[in-house]
């Protein structure tokens, strides 16, 4: 209240006081040289005029000495009250005749015969007067001059009035700007206020609510004033990074488990279907010699969306790939999984040799892959493969909406195996909520630009409703290439694109795993000494792991160069460290992969020759399937893990052996190449490029004292805990509810004003 009507009195008081400052100290002495001189000029033009009006009675009178006659002539001049005296000088400049009111010291004025009109002001006891001296000539020449002195005082009296009508018309010229000021301010600070109440609400209304963006873009922006308009873009990006912000705060205020998932479901998406589709399924059923088994591929997307499908329950669509997967579907090609406890149903889309060749081998892993890795490896595009990637990707969409038993399900689609199917979707079942995961990095522009079906997988693409990568690099990286390379329009503040009258919010979703339960582990020394004794090794061997598929994205052959150097380095290691490597076989008809796995097994040998004693040799390579349980030995059993890849999505294996250490030991050796190095900051970063660092970086790890073994772990322990993968599907399942609700209001609303212009029509 009281710095309200402090800012009300501010209003008035301070345009009043502007304006009276200005009187005080510009105006009024202004006015007054002003009035001076146009007072002054006044008094000479009646000086000269008096002057001649004198001059004629003057030039009889002087020359007969008519004293009587001069003084009657004068004392009838200064009757008007501004002359104050009259005097006239002979040419010897002695005064002959004055007014009694002329001042003796005045005299004969300047001392000199005016031969013309002299002016001058003086100021005397009486006050300032004005003295003009006009000689008198006559026909016989100069007879004298005639003084004439003027009292200034009336000048002072006119300056007084002058001021007093200044100040008037002023002080009322004050109050009108006052109250004008008063009221522009009012009406353009309510206006501002609006407006920047109205762009915030629109920032709020975007926490990735597309809807939302819809109603404030570019209308938005032409209702917003234009002195706001620079502001605009700033005041929303902040929102947005505040909105963003908020919501992690949100999400990591509570632990994200099964449980809370699929209340979320409950809640947020009651009635909703979940449909997930990518190209590797999560369970294989293979054909062994001790019958049909069942797998879990080694795949990152699996770990981590296989535990997101068992807490939500839907149905998950993918290429039955195993030996033994059609016998062990029903007659529509489902089966329960997993096969101990069921609780989702897994799809299977059965692809012919061909197919898979074209859209497999070829497209998506002679592509794609490389293209999108920047792995020194070149991509490889044919036509006949990206026909096949198509055809494969409309199976897959048909299968889909076969598959979806209402017009709006959820659609989880995995991977850059699906870049067409969004939009294939999108076209059949408009009201779909498409979520769509690339689990690899994404280029720049310019890579990306090589590829000949760049605008068809873009446009593809943005079908989705939302597009999900690991880091907001990528999401740059994407935009980037969507800007290059389509006609859109992109609102990089809030990071959507608008392509075809949809929009597309391109965010990043950084994968996790689930954290296991406390009982699932096997106490940790059991695992150092049963791997170490499966192994042949001593108790106290050093030892490192590393899981990989065998790509040559996850640096395989730089990883074993590192050891090499660091047993070069540090011979105390030799004898005392033994690295093991899990390299799962992966795609293997594809000549690359055989290459790599060809120089791996080479450089292995080559090393372990050059430091094997006796029975030691420093690489154990084991190039076949692992399961979850073995692998989790692996990295209990273990001082380091080393996890090299050239270029990584994210890589799940180094929050898989953060997860699995709840002894709080063990060093993670982590490229920066990686999403993970990211988010796992207390990991020893390398840049597998530079052999000599990882070499230090593998010493480091083993002869780390274990305190700081500890501290370490514990701090990246709590993250991965905290961001676990239930956070990353509840996140962009609730990023989905939103947009959903918000896109029915808006539906709704849109038919409810249709039907009233009808109405009106
Ligand atoms: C990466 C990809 C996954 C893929 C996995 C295994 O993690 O992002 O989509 O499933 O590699 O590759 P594969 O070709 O065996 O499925």
């Amino acid at each position: 209240m009281h710095f309200r009507s402090f800012r009300f009195s501010l209003r008035i008081i301070l345009p009043l006081a502007l304006v009276l400052a200005l009187f005080a100290f510009a105006v009024v002495p202004l006015v007054e040289n002003l009035t001076l001189r146009w007072s002054i000029r006044d008094l000479d033009a009646r000086s000269q005029l008096l002057a001649s009006t004198l001059q004629e009675p003057l030039i009889d009178y002087v020359p007969q000495n008519a004293a009587t006659k001069i003084n009657r002539l004068f004392d009838r001049a200064i009757q008007d009250e501004r002359l104050y005296a009259l005097a006239f000088c002979n040419p010897d400049n002695v005064l002959k005749y004055k007014t009694a009111t002329y001042p003796e010291s005045i005299g004969c004025g300047s001392a000199r015969v005016a031969s013309e009109l002299y002016q001058t002001t003086m100021k005397l006891p009486q006050g300032s007067l004005h003295i003009t001296e006009s000689p008198l000539i006559s026909d016989a020449g100069q007879i004298g001059k005639l003084i004439l002195v003027h009292d200034m005082g009336f000048i002072a009296r006119r300056d007084a009035d002058t001021r007093k009508y200044v100040l008037a018309l002023f002080a009322l010229m004050a109050v009108v700007i006052s109250l004008i000021t008063m009221v522009v301010a009012h009406l353009s600070w309510r206006r501002w206020i609006d407006a920047v109440k109205g762009l915030l609400r629109g920032g709020l209304a975007q926490r990735s609510n597309l809807p939302q963006v819809v109603a404030v873009s570019p209308a938005g922006s032409s209702q917003t004033p234009p002195e706001i308009r620079p502001l605009e873009v700033d005041l929303r990006a902040l929102m947005y990074e505040y909105n963003i912000d908020r919501r992690n705060r949100d999400d990591a205020a509570h632990l994200w488990t099964p449980d809370k998932l699929r209340q979320l479901l409950r809640e947020e998406l009651a009635g909703d279907e979940v449909l997930v589709v990518s190209n590797r399924e999560p369970y294989m059923h293979v054909h062994t010699r001790n019958g049909v088994e069942v797998r879990r591929p080694a795949s990152g997307l699996v770990t981590a969306v296989e535990p997101v499908m068992r807490a939500c329950s839907g149905t998950w669509i993918a290429h039955g790939s195993g030996s033994a997967d059609r016998e062990s579907v029903d007659r529509n090609d489902r089966v329960p999984v997993p096969p101990a406890n069921p609780s989702y149903t897994l799809r299977r889309v059965w692809l012919t040799k061909e197919e898979e060749e074209g859209y497999y081998y070829g497209f998506a892993n002679e592509g794609l892959w490389p293209l999108c890795h920047i792995a020194h490896v070149r991509p490889v595009f044919r036509s006949a493969d990206w026909e096949m990637y198509e055809a494969v990707n409309q199976r897959f969409a048909d299968a889909v909406i076969r598959e979806a038993r209402t017009d709006d399900p959820v659609v989880l689609v995995q991977d850059y195996h699906f870049a067409l199917l969004p939009r294939m979707v999108r076209d059949v079942l408009p009201k779909a909520t498409i979520i769509t995961f690339w689990h690899i990095p994404w280029p720049n522009p310019e890579s990306f630009g090589i590829c000949p079906w760049r605008e068809e997988i873009l446009e593809g693409l943005l079908g989705s409703t939302i597009l999900g990568f690991h880091t907001q690099f990528h999401c740059k990286n994407f935009l980037e290439t969507v800007d290059r390379y389509l006609e859109t329009r992109i609102e990089h503040e809030t990071s959507t694109v608008s392509y075809g009258g949809k929009l597309t919010q391109v965010e990043n979703y950084p994968i996790s795993i689930a954290w296991p339960e406390d009982s699932v582990h096997s106490d940790v020394a059991e695992s150092r000494h049963s791997v170490r004794t499966e192994l042949g090794l001593p108790p106290d061997r050093l030892l490192g792991v590393g899981v990989d598929r065998l790509d040559y994205t996850k640096g395989i052959i730089e990883r074993f160069q590192a050891v090499e150097r660091m047993l070069e380095q540090y011979p105390d290691m030799v004898g005392r460290f033994t690295m093991v490597q899990i390299a799962a076989p992966t795609r293997t008809s594809l000549d690359e992969y055989q290459n790599l796995e060809n120089r791996v097994r080479t450089l292995v040998q080559k090393i372990n020759k050059r430091f094997s004693t006796g029975s030691y040799e420093p690489i154990i390579l084991k190039t076949e399937h692992h399961d979850t349980d073995q692998v989790n030995r692996y990295y209990r059993a273990a001082d380091v893990c080393l996890v090299t890849s050239l270029h990584d999505g994210m890589n799940l294996v180094a929050k898989e052996f953060i997860a699995a250490r709840d002894d709080e030991r063990g060093v993670l050796v982590l490229s920066q190449f990686t999403g993970a190095a990211r988010e796992l900051h207390e990991a020893l970063i390398v840049n597998p490029y530079h052999i000599e660092q990882s070499a230090d970086a593998i010493y480091r790890a083993l002869t780390m004292p274990e305190v700081e073994q500890r501290e370490r772990m514990r701090s990246m322990r709590l993250l991965v805990k905290d961001f676990n993968i239930y956070r990353w599907a509840g996140r962009m399942l609730l990023d989905a509810s939103r947009l959903r609700r918000r896109e029915r209001i808006t539906t709704k609303i849109r038919s409810h004003s249709r039907k009233s212009l009808r109405r009106v029509v």
